[in-house]
């Protein structure tokens, strides 16, 4: 009896050496008990060397199926593919022959061993661990794969995080990339990992890309089975979203347009950018515009940004659009920018949970620069398209006075973004009753470099936001 052990790592190229050799002896399957290093040793079994000579030639196919089936975690899985290997040996077509059972059964499990693939893909969540100012990032990630599938799937993740150190720990081998190099060694029980920043981004990017109108818990629950849910922030969305499912479901509906045929649609795209009065309740805002697909700029961002404050405001407060920030987290004014909006209200008594703080477009535009995702100004006609649910917000909230900063919210409200300078700081009416008035955005404020001409500015805005205050206070 031959007793071959076979390592944990490098467990492919391992069994193909011990095949060939015991081939080539024209050792028997019965003769040979094939273990992984977890098997404990018999009584009766050696472990002498069989030399090995020559070529032996499989088809490749069967190669292929090999080098997956090595990774299934079925303690049978060498000894069956021995076995096929010595049946191949007289039958050289069998890999051909559909009706075959052995093949049957290794084809299955080299396609269980590709679905652990695919799930390790889609699922492991790295987790930053290095420090700020290391010269490669570093992330690791806690893993419970089905079989053992961290090896033959360490070079996928090696290709897609080329740029960053990163290590999969799993209880059984440990994948480590270190400066563009995979190293493989043992599992280990799991340790401590550090919450990560990007948590809340994929619980935000799971939350939009979940369709409560396709919802089929048993078919999500095969896709994303339960067992990888407590290693992904995402899935503690999920008990709620399944059950806001029906409610979302319906909200969509009433929606969603009909979809006229082309020429029609042409002319509707053409009034749509005309249209600009909300039909719905106030209500129905949220659920209706994170569907809005007015523009182009809803398919990069992650999610629509609508405003927040009182329904009853007597003073709505308009920026240009969400960045990166407001992007990922859902809320108006969040950012850089948004802090400076924070310092310079309370400087002029304008209590922001009091104002109702909204921008004149509800999407982030951006180019990507390698991680960073960089604002572009909207143009006119993405404006002109949002302004639709600026103006759902005005008949909503119906404010006595609007302060709108920057020549984007210029141009949603007034038609007319120019001369900011000449025209800012004085209240003019508008067709509704309610006053307008102009003012520098923050963003503005920031990029200015002369100090003088910033601290100008800054009193500038500071006043503004000041007569907006009291002229709310007086008109409410
Ligand atoms: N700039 C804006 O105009 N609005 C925001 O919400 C953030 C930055």
């Amino acid at each position: 009896m031959h007793r071959i052990s076979l390592p944990a790592i490098g467990t492919a190229q391992a069994w193909r050496d011990a095949a060939r050799r015991l081939l080539s002896a024209a050792v028997p399957p019965p003769d040979v008990v094939w273990a992984d290093d977890t098997t404990p040793a018999g009584l009766f079994e050696t472990a002498e060397p069989i030399a090995w000579s020559g070529v032996l030639k499989v088809p490749r196919s069967f190669v292929a199926l090999a080098n997956s089936v090595v990774w299934h975690k079925d303690s049978t899985r060498f000894d069956r593919l021995y076995h096929f290997l010595w049946r191949l040996r007289e039958t050289p077509h069998l890999m051909t022959d559909q009706g075959d059972a052995d093949l049957a059964v290794l084809r299955r499990m080299a396609k269980n061993v590709h679905r652990c693939q695919h799930k390790m893909k889609a699922f492991v969540r790295f987790r930053e661990i290095g420090e700020v100012g290391d010269a490669r990032r570093s992330f690791a990630a806690w893993f419970e794969p089905t079989h053992h599938t961290v090896e033959p799937t360490a070079p996928f993740f090696a290709r897609r995080f080329a740029d960053m150190d990163w290590r999969i720990i799993t209880p059984d081998v440990t994948a480590s990339f270190v400066k563009g190099e995979i190293i493989l060694s043992e599992g280990q029980s799991k340790p401590p990992l550090p919450d990560d920043a990007n948590e809340r981004l994929w619980i935000t990017y799971f939350r939009n890309i979940f369709n409560p109108a396709r919802l089929k818990v048993k078919a999500m629950q095969s896709e994303m089975p339960r067992k990888y849910w407590k290693n992904m922030p995402e899935a503690a969305a999920i008990p709620e979203l399944i059950a806001s499912a029906p409610v979302r479901a319906r909200q969509m509906r009433l929606a969603a347009p009909s979809i006229p045929p082309v020429r029609a649609r042409k002319v509707q795209a053409h009034f749509a950018t005309l249209e600009t009065s909300w039909a719905g309740t106030s209500g129905d805002l949220a659920a209706s515009i994170a569907v809005c697909t007015r523009c182009d700029l809803h398919g990069k961002a992650t999610q629509a940004v609508l405003g927040e404050g009182p329904r009853d405001a007597a003073l709505m407060i308009v920026g240009e659009q969400p960045g990166d920030q407001e992007d990922l987290q859902g809320r108006p004014f969040v950012g850089p920018a948004g802090r400076l909006f924070d310092q310079l209200a309370s400087q002029s008594g304008v209590e922001r949970d009091r104002a109702y703080v909204t921008n004149a477009v509800k999407h982030f535009k951006f180019r990507a620069q390698g991680r960073r995702r960089l604002h572009r100004r909207p143009n006119s006609s993405e404006v002109m398209h949002c302004k639709w649910w600026l103006d759902a917000e005005r008949a909503a909230v119906r404010p006595r006075v609007i302060l709108a900063m920057g020549s984007t919210a210029a141009l949603a409200i007034t038609g007319n973004g120019k001369d900011m300078t000449r025209r800012r700081g004085v209240a003019q009416p508008l067709e509704d009753g309610s006053q307008l008035i102009l003012t520098f955005h923050p963003s503005y404020l920031l990029r200015l470099r002369d100090p003088a001409q910033r601290e100008a500015a800054t009193g500038d805005v500071r006043h503004d936001m000041a007569l907006a205050h009291r002229l709310s206070r007086q008109l409410a």
